[in-house]
């Protein structure tokens, strides 16, 4: 068993001939193949139903990515079933034999990384880097998880004066309902699975219905890896009946969910319900939206700034709940800010994310291009519009739009967008900023750009959301490194990839022997 320290997977450098090379034939080597059929995965098997869907491409809508069987009551019911049979089993394998399984799925998943990576260009339309990140983020769960698992099975040390014996270990919570965006499609959907299972508890997973044929490979690889009949369940469906009948059913245990603020406090409130025959409290580990602002000093470095900001803002279409969506800039710096921001903006290209020059590709789904479209013409009302790009026509690609004069009580500024518009606001110090910095009803990420130790300081202190980032961008935390997640209405602070998180998935039990 791996005893070395964590270390995170190396990204691709596509500026090498190799990996651009490699990267490109399992992009091609994708597209090309007749799209393949998904079953669902329950008790070891994998289960055709009556219904399928098509999952397509974001950028070709005419182009299917994979055929997906549906799941349903049934289906859901039988996963329940076989969850439950493992359970005492699963329960009772050591931590270190667990932690064995996740470190094989890491391989198999260091295996397959080109093409798990190449399938989530064509199924959710990320950039190469983009694609490339999420799997070795995946990656990095697996190995961060195992290890984590290996130091709590070790449980604590007590007092244990003479005569009397203390030990205090951990037990698992039970069944546990992973519910997943598809965002950071393979990323977020391993990092909930794998704190489950690595702490004991059998899974059923439903992925989000725009990363499905994504979600099916998270299953693969655990199939491949050796878990046993009954751990995990495969079974994708829509939120509003296969969601909701996992939350309620009274064998959850669990729920690990990440999503929407909307979702996520209707699940809270549906799991604190209890149902008939259900003798125990449903542990809910919820992370959700944010409206994350990054404020520019007077001082700041506007190269830094401005690269830090359009990476933030418009990475990934801006559809992570970590994305900058509001820059507070310091009124001596807002003109100087503004006349470098635009250009910055607008070399960004925006097209396939199959083509290596994409750095900007389509929003995830039709309702997705609308809900940007709709904010942006509400932008139009409530504020300036500094700029807008123009799109490609067909795919569901959006226009980047970067707004100035917007009230800081205005819908631009308060909702999340999830796409890319930026809105700027000018303030006129740093108590205005850190104010409308936090007056939302999010706190995940935030950033500032300055060179004064004060007002660092000063952020460090006050800007009080999850992840804070002092002169760099606001996306892209690395497990181990930056432990993810926020508070407010972002969510139960739970920081994935950090020390606190596996232990969200056990309960703590004590044992005093009379010696
Ligand atoms: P969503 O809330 O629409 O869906 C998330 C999941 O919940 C999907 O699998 C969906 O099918 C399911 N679902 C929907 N309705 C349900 C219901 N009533 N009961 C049970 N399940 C239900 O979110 P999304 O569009 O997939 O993802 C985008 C959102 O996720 C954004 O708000 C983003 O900020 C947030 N997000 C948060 C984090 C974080 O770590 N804080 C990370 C990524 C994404
Ligand atoms: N962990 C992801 C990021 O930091 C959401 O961008």
């Amino acid at each position: 068993i791996d005893q070395a320290p964590f270390a995170s997977e190396p990204h691709l450098n596509f500026s090498e001939p190799k990996p651009r090379t490699a990267f490109a034939r399992a992009v091609k080597q994708h597209r090309s193949q007749t799209p393949r059929e998904y079953p669902l995965f329950i008790d070891g098997q994998w289960i055709k139903t009556k219904k399928k869907l098509p999952s397509i491409n974001p950028a070709r809508p005419d182009e299917v990515v994979g055929q997906v069987y549906q799941a349903g009551k049934r289906e859901v019911e039988k996963a329940f079933a076989a969850a439950q049979a493992a359970l005492p089993v699963w329960r009772d394998t050591p931590f270190s034999k667990r932690a064995e399984i996740l470190f094989k799925a890491a391989d198999l998943a260091r295996q397959k990384r080109l093409e798990l990576a190449a399938l989530q260009i064509s199924e959710v339309g990320k950039a190469w880097a983009q694609a490339d990140g999420d799997v070795t983020e995946a990656i990095d769960f697996l190995d961060y998880y195992a290890r984590e698992a290996m130091r709590l099975g070790r449980g604590h040390g007590l007092v244990s004066p003479p005569g009397e014996k203390n030990t205090y270990f951990y037990q698992p919570r039970g069944i546990a309902v992973v519910i997943a965006p598809w965002n950071f499609p393979l990323a977020i959907s391993m990092g909930m699975t794998s704190a489950a299972l690595a702490a004991g508890n059998p899974v059923l997973y439903k992925p989000a219905r725009d990363s499905q044929v994504v979600g099916a490979g998270l299953a693969e690889i655990f199939d491949q890896a050796g878990l046993p009949p009954g751990v995990l369940a495969y079974l994708p469906g829509p939120g509003s009946t296969v969601g909701r009948q996992m939350v309620d059913d009274p064998r959850t245990s669990l729920i690990a969910f990440t999503g929407s603020k909307e979702v996520g406090i209707e699940i809270s409130q549906r799991a604190a319900q209890i149902q008939p025959g259900q003798r125990h409290m449903k542990k809910v580990i919820a992370e959700l939206g944010g409206k994350n602002a990054i404020i520019v000093d007077s001082d700041a470095d506007l190269d830094e700034a401005v690269a830090g900001i359009c990476a933030s803002a418009f990475g990934y279409q801006g559809q992570k709940c970590s994305a900058c969506s509001r820059v507070l800039v310091l009124e001596e710096n807002y003109k100087r800010f503004i006349d470098r921001l635009i250009p910055a903006a607008q070399s960004w290209v925006m097209g396939d994310p199959a083509d290596p020059a994409t750095d900007i590709g389509p929003m995830v789904d039709q309702a997705a291009q609308k809900k940007v479209l709709s904010y942006i013409e509400l932008g139009k009302k409530e504020a300036n519009l500094l700029w807008q790009s123009t799109p490609p026509k067909k795919g569901f690609y959006a226009p980047m739009a970067i707004f100035d004069q917007v009230p800081p009580e205005s819908r631009l500024a308060t909702e999340e967008i999830f796409g890319p518009v930026l809105s700027i606001l000018k303030v006129k110090d740093m108590d205005e900023a850190l104010f409308l910095a936090l007056d939302v009803d999010y706190a995940l990420t935030g950033g500032i750009y300055s060179r004064s130790p004060n007002n660092i300081e000063r952020a460090i202190r006050e800007f009080r959301v999850g992840n804070l980032y002092i002169n760099r961008g606001v996306t892209g935390s690395m497990v181990g490194r930056q432990p993810f997640g926020g508070f407010a209405l972002s969510g139960i602070g739970s920081k994935s990839g950090g020390p606190d998180y596996l232990i969200q998935f056990l309960e703590p039990r004590c044992v005093t022997e009379n010696t």
